[in-house]
């Protein structure tokens, strides 16, 4: 049972929700930006304010299992099982559509994201609305995306958008993206974006309940439109040097003669690139634990951005090796302007 004041803030976010409006979403993964997924005007909302293209779906989420079969027109085995081991927590399904989702949710696809949340004021908020939430990360399109309140704030500072205050994230990074589809005999599934749930513990999901399914890698872009090269783009230009023993003095030097060939944008994603010759890096450390590693990566990169440096330096360790470390550096890579 939530407290008195968060009593008085899910009222309040509720109400903003149910006037068309959208609050921003404390999950266990990372904040979000949420509207009622009944609501057009106030999905169109969702992407005028984080200055998404129209192209990049939604994630629907959902308090229940009962509610995952409203918007979905087949709630597989595969699906039932996946639920049953994964939510509430960081598993997106991707499935079938039914036909209550608005096309704007889902870009004009005929499936749909769907996830239950591991946080207690989002599933709080949703049973109180009633109605599932479409939200996608609280950041305007392409930057780093928010681990707590006051980021989704300062983001939105313009659009004074409410927060619902739900503390720090857990994970720190976004649920793992995975597309299911069902065929007569088996089920094809991917893995669209990466995430703390391994490929391995849904596999090992999958075969404990004696599921017949096949891991298929490639996907076709029409299936995954929201997966681009760059992401996650802190507002000074992030580099990670693969050479943990090269001196800061020589890869900025190194950095300053590739920049110039870096294009301006990739697939509407702005590169950031330096002004002038670079000189004052902050170098980014993060936890020797992929865990605690992954769970303050974004907030670090706003820390040191917000100390006026004219870059962020990462140096990739041989340890930083193994699946518990690929959604990360997944990240990572795509938040770099360049990787050397
Ligand atoms: O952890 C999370 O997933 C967070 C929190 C707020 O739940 N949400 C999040 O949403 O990361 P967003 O919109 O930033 O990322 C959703 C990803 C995008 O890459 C999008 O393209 C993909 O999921 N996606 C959503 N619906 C899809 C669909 N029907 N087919 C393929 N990809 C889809
Ligand atoms: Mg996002």
């Amino acid at each position: 049972m939530a407290n008195l004041k968060e009593d008085l803030e899910i009222e309040k976010a509720s109400e903003i929700l149910n006037q068309g409006g959208v609050v921003g979403l404390p999950t266990e993964t990372v904040y979000g930006l949420a509207a009622r997924i009944d609501f057009p005007s106030a999905i169109e909302k969702i992407f005028i304010t984080k200055e998404r293209p129209f192209f990049d779906p939604l994630i629907v989420h959902v308090s229940s299992v009962e509610q995952a079969k409203t918007v979905t027109s087949q709630w597989s085995q595969v699906a039932e099982v996946l639920a049953s081991v994964f939510w509430p927590g960081p598993l997106t399904m991707i499935l079938p559509k039914s036909r209550q989702i608005n096309s704007m949710i889902t870009s004009g696809l005929d499936s749909v994201g769907i996830r239950m949340p591991r946080h207690s004021l989002a599933l709080e908020l949703i049973k109180k609305v009633n109605m599932p939430l479409a939200a996608p990360s609280a950041n305007k399109f392409g930057r780093t995306s928010p681990t707590n309140a006051d980021h989704v704030r300062a983001e939105f500072q313009k659009e004074n958008v409410f927060v619902l205050e739900g503390g720090d994230c857990e994970v720190g990074i976004e649920s793992t993206v995975l597309l299911i589809r069902q065929r007569e005999d088996k089920a094809l599934i991917s893995i669209l974006r990466k995430g703390q749930i391994l490929r391995v513990d849904i596999e090992n999901a999958l075969s404990g309940a004696n599921l017949p399914f096949e891991y298929v890698e490639q996907v076709d872009k029409k299936e995954s439109p929201g997966h681009m090269k760059h992401h996650y783009m802190p507002p000074v230009p992030f580099i990670v040097c693969l050479e943990p023993s090269k001196n800061v003095k020589d890869v900025l030097k190194e950095v300053d003669s590739k920049m110039a060939l870096l294009p301006k944008e990739i697939e509407n994603v702005r590169i950031l690139k330096p002004e002038g010759l670079l000189k004052a890096p902050q170098i980014l450390k993060l936890n020797s634990d992929p865990v605690l590693a992954t769970r303050e990566f974004y907030a670090q990169l706003r820390v040191l951005s917000n100390k006026g440096p004219d870059c962020i330096l990462f140096y990739r360790e041989p340890y930083h090796q193994g699946e518990r470390w690929e959604a990360l550096f997944d990240r990572m890579n795509k938040a770099a302007s360049l990787v050397l």
